[in-house]
């Protein structure tokens, strides 16, 4: 695919679809750093002399006009990150877009309203699209976060529109090859979170490419029901215990190691401060639930990993966000980032909760490479061709 450095933009009005769906909290962003990750893309196209004009949804409006989704909210944290005031047009299509785009001038920089706000986006309808390609003259699309799904703003442009990838999107897709498509092994997987249901294609996916797979946070229990070890009053979905069972002997077949719990943290209650216990794996109390992989399973993670050359991190490995449940996560956060410092290892992680999780360890800053995306992370982690991001490949004909 083409990026900005390719397309002639000149003088002309690049729209560009960034994902700004941050939190905020009583119209306040709490969270920029999606918002400060666009900045170099934004820089980049006025260099190249367009004129950036920014594309966005925010939150899930159904194709309504809902007020308290207003993109409007994050235009101060914009230009806070910018250095530089926001033009804003409170609709993405019509008169209110067409005039604001009129009034720019080279250096400027506008952000259109929330372009779910119209049905046209989610349905991809290509009127919807032609009305925002005809505000201007080329496409970047820098929202890789949101390339998992097939809307107006993120596919249906790329089809009418002279296409490129921004800063981001570039950043993002050459960071996620390095770590599952063309990777220097072995390569390690860690998989945390609660279900096994909601990363079965992921499992299947990762047992294929990886050398090695780390089952961490409540999936573990599942599969530790599995093997027929009793898991007390954990969250585990017995009914995966099957699908579970094919993942081992996929991976046993492939040759791909897959680790799981040695001992477990367990405690009768799930709160701050509960009473716990180190146990073996195999021996969690009927009345107790397991809330932490153990030190000794931390211990031979760490031994794994340091024999690999690249790392896929999602999902916690336990109770991450109630202490003392978050040890396991924060020392093996704590592994992965000093094999990173001392460039033995490339580091890859992505998800809300994972990315919140490397942050609560303080060590985000040492991985290689923290992804924006949650939901596009996860397709992508499946193995799955992202609508965002084929259409930008298929663009190359413009
Ligand atoms: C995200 O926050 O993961 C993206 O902005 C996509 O949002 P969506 O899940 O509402 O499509």
């Amino acid at each position: 695919f083409k990026t900005i450095d390719d397309l002639d933009m000149d003088g002309k009005v690049v729209l560009t679809r960034v994902d700004v769906n941050v939190p905020v909290e009583d119209g306040r962003v709490t969270d920029a750093t999606r918002i400060e990750k666009i900045v170099p893309t934004i820089k980049a196209i006025q260099a190249r002399g367009g004129i950036p004009v920014l594309l966005a949804h925010f939150d899930r409006p159904k194709g309504k006009r809902v007020d308290a989704m207003s993109l409007k909210q994050i235009v101060p944290a914009l230009e806070a990150a910018l250095g530089q005031p926001v033009v804003f047009a409170d609709d993405c299509i019509g008169g209110p877009a067409k005039r604001v785009v009129a009034g720019l001038k080279p250096g400027d920089v506008a952000l259109l309203e929330n372009t779910r706000f119209h049905e046209g986006e989610e349905k991809n309808d290509p009127t919807f699209a032609a009305s925002i390609a005809a505000l201007g003259g080329v496409y970047i699309n820098d929202a890789f976060s949101a390339a998992h799904r097939a809307h107006g703003s993120t596919e249906g442009l790329a089809r009418l529109l002279p296409s490129g990838a921004g800063r981001l999107m570039e950043a993002e897709l050459k960071a996620l090859d390095a770590a599952l498509g063309t990777p220097q092994r072995p390569v390690m997987a860690v998989v945390g979170g609660a279900k096994v249901s909601t990363k079965l294609d992921l499992l299947m996916n990762l047992v294929d490419r990886v050398d090695h797979l780390v089952i961490g946070g409540g999936m573990a229990n599942t599969f530790l029901v599995a093997k027929g070890i009793e898991v007390g009053k954990s969250l585990a979905e017995r009914d995966m215990a099957d699908t579970a069972r094919q993942i081992l002997e996929k991976a046993d077949q492939g040759g791909c190691v897959i680790h799981l719990p040695l001992d477990i943290v367990v405690a009768r209650e799930f709160r701050a401060g509960a009473e716990s216990q180190v146990l073996p794996a195999d021996q969690c109390p009927a009345d107790a639930m397991i809330l932490d992989a153990g030190p000794a399973t931390v211990d031979a993670l760490h031994d794994a990993m340091a024999g690999c050359k690249t790392l896929i991190w999602n999902g916690p490995l336990g109770a991450f966000e109630i202490e003392p449940f978050d040890r396991a996560t924060n020392a093996a956060a704590r592994a992965a980032a000093g094999l990173t410092r001392d460039g033995k290892l490339i580091s890859v992680a992505g998800g809300g909760d994972t990315v919140a999780a490397l942050n609560k360890a303080g060590v985000a800053g040492d991985f290689t490479f923290i992804s924006t995306a949650g939901g596009a992370f996860l397709e992508w982690m499946e193995g799955k061709e992202l609508p965002g991001v084929a259409a930008l490949k298929d663009a190359r004909h413009h």
